[in-house]
């Protein structure tokens, strides 16, 4: 990953391009009430082919959309009682029918999907130029071949690729979609965000890496729709490797632990106002950005989320862009949209309707 110039300058003009694209994207519909779901998730699928494939695909793509689509039905699976029943008996579930079965089968799109990918790129193995993903993993792969104890494989190539989408789309593009949410609901927040951008950058081009500590308001906001609509119902789960002794509890060797990552992001004693979207949170009295070690997002420790860099880059990028391009807005007639969460693995939106108008000076 860091190879692929994640943490550098490497893939930010390609997620830029990307961000581009849903803009003019929104623009086609002329202000008029749209639904940003399937646009973001698209373009969101999109960055992690690049990084994985080395290529982005056109919407019309039907195997891409099938692909697209087959991580959407596992994604919303997941949590539900069918997938419960799954996990607890799978033995039996095997031999009956339901939604599992159709998981088990988009499981196989995405596999296959990956498969046909890793075959092309061998085929034409540009091992001098490593592009993606699977330039700088095959090497690895073929380095390993004589070593029983290697993980480098196909199968496990498949899997990381499947991994990439499963967590690298679904957890920026939900927050993404809380962001436009968040800001047409709350106009004097969205207005001062496009005010401080106007302020330091005019009409000029904007960068991650040079540009978000000059952004601090922007930057509290972002932070801030992280906080407070929080994309997952729990964290990742983990299992202890040896005996463990924390604040008094014994947590035998074993135990497998889902960390609760709202109780620190939601927590009274740390937040002024933890329940409210409010970006005063990352800022202090001065209005300069305030970084929060509360703030665990992405976890901690050894398995702290290996995408954080690349969805910092994805989320500051797009929602620039999209600030920038346009004014979102409750379409008319409309008095509220409902800011409480679908629950799913991942806590998104109710499905909603907005308009994008856009902005004179853009
Ligand atoms: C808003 C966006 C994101 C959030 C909130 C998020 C959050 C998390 C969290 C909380 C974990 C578990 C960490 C732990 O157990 O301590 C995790 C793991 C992971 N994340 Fe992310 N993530 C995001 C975006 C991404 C992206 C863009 C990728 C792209 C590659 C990604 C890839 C992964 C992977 C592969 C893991 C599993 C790591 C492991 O098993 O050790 N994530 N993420």
């Amino acid at each position: 990953m860091r190879k692929l110039g994640l943490g550098k300058k490497g893939i930010e003009h390609r997620i830029k391009e990307e961000a581009q694209q849903l803009v003019e994207t929104f623009a086609q519909a002329n202000g008029q009430p749209l639904d940003p779901s399937l646009p973001i998730t698209n373009s969101l699928c999109n960055v992690i082919s690049l990084l994985t494939f080395g290529q982005r695909f056109s919407p019309e793509d039907e195997d891409f959309q099938k692909l697209v689509k087959a991580f959407d039905f596992v994604l919303k699976l997941v949590g539900t009682f069918s997938h419960i029943l799954y996990e607890l008996f799978p033995w039996l579930m095997e031999h009956l029918t339901g939604p599992h079965k159709k998981a088990l089968s988009s499981v196989e799109i995405a596999s296959l999907f990956a498969k046909k990918e890793i075959e092309k790129h061998k085929e034409y193995q540009t091992l001098h130029d490593p592009q993606d993903f699977i330039d700088f993993y095959l090497p690895e792969m073929e380095k390993t071949t004589n070593d029983p104890n290697s993980t480098y494989n196909e199968e496990n190539l498949a899997h990381c690729i499947m991994e990439f989408f499963a967590t690298g789309t679904e957890t920026t593009a939900t927050t993404l979609q809380w962001a436009l949410l968040l800001m047409a609901t709350h106009p004097d927040i969205q207005e001062k965000v496009h005010k401080e951008m106007e302020d330091v950058f005019g009409s000029s081009c904007l960068t991650y890496y040079q540009d978000h500590k000059k952004l601090p308001y922007t930057k509290a906001v972002i932070h801030e729709i992280q906080r407070s609509n929080y994309v997952f119902l729990c964290g990742i789960p983990r299992q202890t490797e040896k005996d463990v002794n924390m604040q008094g509890f014994h947590i035998p060797k074993g135990t497998l632990i889902v960390p609760d990552l709202h109780s620190v992001l939601l927590d009274p004693e740390q937040w002024e106002t933890p329940e409210k979207f409010n970006p005063n949170h990352f800022l202090d009295m001065d209005g300069r950005f305030m970084a929060r070690e509360e703030f665990l997002a992405f976890g901690a420790g050894d398995r702290v989320c290996v995408g954080e860099q690349l969805a910092r880059v994805e989320l500051f990028i797009f929602f620039t862009s999209l600030l920038r391009a346009f004014t979102f807005q409750l379409p008319a007639g409309v008095k509220e949209l409902s800011l409480v969460p679908a629950l799913g693995i991942t806590t998104h939106p109710q499905p909603y309707k907005l308009c994008a108008i856009p902005r004179c000076s853009t």
